[in-house]
C-alpha cells in the first residue's frame, strides 16, 4: 500500500517511518510512504500557506489552494487519485473495522490541518474523509496521521508474522483483549493464573473469553453492549 502525508512538519515522520514494524514494512516492500512539504505547493513565491478566517475569530486557516496543487501534482503522477483523507477532531472516530478497510486500499492520502484546519471547499473538491483519532483537540494532524499509519501498516498481508497477532487482540472481535502473562511464573508475590500453566487449551480459551467479557463490561460498557446485542442476533437468525 502506498501513503501520501501533506503536511508543513514532514520531518516529524522520520524517526516513526524508520523504526520497528513500519521500518521493517518499509523496507521490505509492503509499504511505501512519501511525505509531502506543503509549502511546496504554494502558490505564494515565499511558501505561505496559510490566511484569517472569513468572518472574523482567530487563528490562521490552510488555504484550499497547496492542498489542490499537491493533490493534483500527485493524482498526475500516480495516474489516479488516491482516497483523501483529512485528520480532524472533527471527523468520525476511526476504529478498527475502518482501518482494516483503508488497509485494503492501494493507496490513501491524508492531509494534515495546522492552526486552525483547512479551508472546507478543497475537502469538499476531492471528497476527503475526515477522521478523528478521539474526542480531544491536537496541535495537528501530524500525530493522528502516524496513528492512522501504524494501525493500517500492521493490518498488511505479510507485515505481521502471524495473521492472528491481530485477530487476537482488543478490538478486533468487538471485545477487549484478556490480560497476558509471561515468565517467571510468580512475580512480587503474584502468581500466574492457575489455568494458564494447565495446558488446557478449551479452559484457556474459556478463561480467555470471560476475562475479555468482564474487561470490556468494566472498561468499555459500550462495546459491551454491541457485542452482547450482536451476539443475540447472531442466536436468533
Ligand atoms: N487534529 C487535531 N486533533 C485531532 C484529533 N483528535 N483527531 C484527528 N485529527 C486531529
Amino acid at each position: 500500500m502506498r501513503m501520501d502525508i501533506f503536511t508543513l512538519f514532514p520531518e516529524m515522520f522520520s524517526v516513526v517511518l524508520g523504526t520497528s514494524i513500519i521500518g521493517r514494512a518499509r523496507r521490505r516492500g509492503f509499504l511505501q510512504v512519501c511525505c509531502h512539504q506543503l509549502r511546496d505547493f504554494s502558490p505564494d513565491r515565499r511558501g505561505r500557506v496559510d490566511d484569517t478566517v472569513f468572518g472574523g475569530g482567530k487563528g490562521m486557516l490552510l488555504a484550499a489552494e497547496p492542498f489542490a496543487r499537491g493533490l493534483d501534482s500527485l493524482s498526475e503522477h500516480l495516474g489516479f487519485l488516491p482516497h483523501i483523507i483529512y485528520m480532524s477532531p472533527r471527523g468520525k472516530v476511526l476504529d478498527q473495522q475502518r482501518a482494516k478497510e483503508l488497509a485494503e486500499l492501494p493507496a490513501v492520502t491524508v492531509l494534515c490541518g495546522h492552526y486552525e484546519g483547512i479551508d472546507q471547499r478543497v475537502l469538499e473538491e476531492y471528497g476527503a474523509e475526515e477522521l478523528s483519532i478521539g474526542d480531544y483537540v491536537l496541535t495537528g494532524g501530524e500525530l493522528p496521521a502516524m496513528v492512522l499509519l501504524d494501525t493500517m501498516s500492521r493490518m498488511l498481508p505479510g507485515v505481521l508474522a502471524d495473521q492472528s497477532c491481530f485477530e487476537e487482540e482488543s478490538h478486533f472481535s468487538g471485545l477487549l483483549e484478556y490480560p497476558q502473562y509471561t515468565r517467571p511464573e510468580r512475580w512480587r508475590g503474584r502468581a500466574v493464573p492457575e489455568v494458564l500453566l494447565s495446558g488446557d487449551h478449551g479452559k484457556i480459551a474459556a478463561w480467555r473469553k470471560r476475562e475479555s467479557l468482564a474487561v470490556t463490561e468494566r472498561n468499555r460498557p459500550d462495546l459491551f453492549m454491541k457485542f452482547v446485542e450482536a451476539e443475540r442476533k447472531a442466536e436468533d437468525i
